[in-house]
């Protein structure tokens, strides 16, 4: 699975200098994959990115990368625009949370009958706190971890890295627009 991951993931990880954090970055996804007992890309290409809403067909990967370049994106508009950026903003940062942010729907969701549900371990934790659980088991930097544990609601309020406001604004742009089209409230 390592493998196929990494494919996936190429193009935003090449982006990332610490060549290590590429790396173990995969290495949770890999491992969440197995605690969560998916086996292969193709598997996890079939679970939607959220069971809260219709994702209108849009996948886990496809979401995840979606929103790491998303981020991405937000951080570059401030660092390419200001003449000086007053926050101090960590690239690697923004795509290790980016691609780690939902690694825990891994866990969170399982295959049921011809569909997906919320799985007992989701149950126990949502996905901010059993992707971050594994990233801090990997050894993971605290600041990725508070991206991965901040980016849902679980971050309303509390102390964040800037590059989780980047990723929960990345996120929430893509989860929305579903949300809302569901509820008529999306002018389209
Ligand atoms: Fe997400």
């Amino acid at each position: 699975m390592n493998e196929q991951l990494l494919k996936k993931f190429q193009p935003l990880l090449s982006q990332m200098k610490d060549q290590v954090l590429a790396e173990q970055v995969v290495n949770v996804w890999n491992t969440a994959a197995v605690d969560g007992g998916w086996t292969t890309v193709e598997e996890i290409e079939s679970i939607p990115f959220t069971l809260l809403t219709d994702t209108y067909g849009v996948n886990l990967l496809e979401h995840t990368i979606a929103v790491t370049r998303g981020a991405i994106g937000l951080a570059l508009a401030m660092i390419d625009t200001y003449k000086k950026v007053p926050f101090d903003i960590n690239m690697d940062w923004v795509i290790a949370g980016g691609i780690l942010h939902d690694v825990g729907k891994l866990m969170e969701i399982e295959k049921y009958a011809d569909g997906f549900r919320k799985s007992y371990a989701g149950k126990c934790a949502r996905h901010p706190i059993s992707g971050a659980i594994v990233a801090a088991r990997l050894g993971l930097p605290q600041e990725v971890q508070n991206i991965i544990i901040c980016h849902a609601k679980e971050g309303d309020g509390r102390p964040q890295r800037i590059e989780a406001v980047f990723v929960h604004q990345a996120d929430f742009s893509t989860f929305n627009p579903c949300v809302m089209r569901a509820k008529g409230l999306l002018i389209e």
